[in-house]
């Protein structure tokens, strides 16, 4: 063993590996958290000031994180030079789609810059951003490796996706395994070390490519068949079935059959989002990513599928979309979150209301809406 790798190594076992995480949101957040909590001496390096000053404050913006219960402190700043005392830099920044619906890495690559400016050798980077095959090994490394540092000898690079599940009651970061690969293995011997101490499972795959493909493969999975499920109740309905006790009963199968449940599209900064990433991929490779695209297709017309159902609802009662009261009952993308980010429920509204529908909507989580959202 290196002699950079056995004193992270150490550092890592003894809990003094100062651990600094990029991106304090959904993922980041309860990440840095975890790590206070099991006695990291943790920093955050945020770009948006009002949540470091929120988290100053004692103050959380994310529903299932509260400070209340969580007594680990860390120390959130916008400042970067906070990256030259860090012994392990974690990136959890967005990775949204460009107006084109392109991989916006951006923010990815802002954090590494962030990162490589004040590299230093011994440093484990991981990054834990939802994205393409390729990006670690790509794009994150030659960025490092620019600093004369060499990977797996003077300084260790990991990939790790997140599988939060915000709002999930059972699941959670400790009782989740963690996804764990690295450049080289002394990456992943590093990486491993270090999840080791803040998961109950973790698991090693053979490179960061693949761990970033399972991520990929567990969104895409939700995406097709959420899409296949939407079709079913489209197909149901002009057949004139019940979907829900359609599915019921197929769930009644003891195997092969898992249950997914119809809704008015899909939303959050994930489902809808991440299948892009592979699929923008594959056309590098001259490939057509079939499913990927015909489940994106139809997942998007479910809001126009829900306004004509309210459309026909209303006909039959003599009635037209046209002014009048509509209640929309929960605007967020799923069931206890205040996350509104690519919520169906908001392009159901701005149908609604283009139709001339007089519209107001009811959710605890989200006391203000503009259309603007
Ligand atoms: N939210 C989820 O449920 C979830 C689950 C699994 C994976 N992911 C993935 O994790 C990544 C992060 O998602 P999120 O939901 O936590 O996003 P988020 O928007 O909630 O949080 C990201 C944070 O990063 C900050 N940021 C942006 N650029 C920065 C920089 N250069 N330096 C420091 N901070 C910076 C933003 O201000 C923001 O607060 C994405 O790739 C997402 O796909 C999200």
């Amino acid at each position: 063993m290196k002699s950079s790798e056995r004193d992270l190594q150490n550092k890592i076992a003894q809990k003094e590996a100062k651990i600094c995480v990029l991106g304090l949101g959904y993922v980041g957040l309860p990440l840095a958290l975890r790590f206070a909590e099991v006695g990291y001496k943790v920093s955050g390096l945020e770009v948006d000031e009002q949540k470091v000053e929120q988290i100053k404050n004692g103050v959380s913006y994310i529903p299932d994180v509260s400070f209340m219960v969580h007594p680990a402190r860390i120390h959130a700043t916008t400042d970067p030079s906070i990256l030259s005392d860090a012994d392990v830099a974690i990136i959890c920044v967005p990775t949204p789609l460009s107006k084109t619906r392109d991989p916006d890495l951006s923010q990815v690559l802002e954090a590494a810059k962030s990162v490589a400016q004040r590299f230093h050798p011994g440093e484990l980077v991981v990054l834990e951003s939802t994205t393409f095959p390729g990006t670690t090994r790509e794009l994150l490394l030659p960025l490092l490796e620019e600093s004369g540092l060499k990977c797996g000898r003077d300084f260790f690079l990991a990939y790790s996706p997140e599988r939060l599940d915000p709002g999930n009651q059972s699941f959670n970061l400790v009782n989740t395994p963690k996804v764990v690969a690295g450049l080289t293995p002394s990456c992943l011997q590093l990486a491993q070390s270090l999840y080791g101490r803040i998961v109950a499972r973790v698991v090693p795959v053979s490179s960061t490519d693949t761990a970033e493909m399972v991520k990929l493969l567990e969104n895409i999975f939700r995406s097709v068949n959420v899409a296949l499920v939407n079709e079913f109740a489209i197909m149901c309905h002009r057949l004139g079935l019940d979907v829900w006790e359609v599915i019921e009963a197929a769930a009644t199968k003891p195997y092969g059959f898992m249950p997914f449940y119809p809704g008015p599209g899909l939303g959050g900064h994930c489902i809808p989002v991440d299948p892009h990433y592979l699929s923008w991929k594959l056309k590098l490779h001259a490939y057509k990513a079939r499913f990927i695209e015909l489940a994106d297709e139809i997942n998007r017309e479910m809001p126009r599928f829900v306004v004509e159902r309210v459309a026909d609802a209303l006909n039959r009662d003599g009635r037209s979309v046209k002014d009048s009261k509509i209640l929309v009952l929960g605007v967020t993308y799923k069931r206890d979150t205040e996350d509104i980010r690519e919520s169906p429920a908001l392009d159901i509204m701005k149908l609604l209301y283009e139709k001339g529908g007089k519209l107001s909507y009811h959710d605890p989580y989200i006391p203000k809406l503009s259309f603007n959202d």
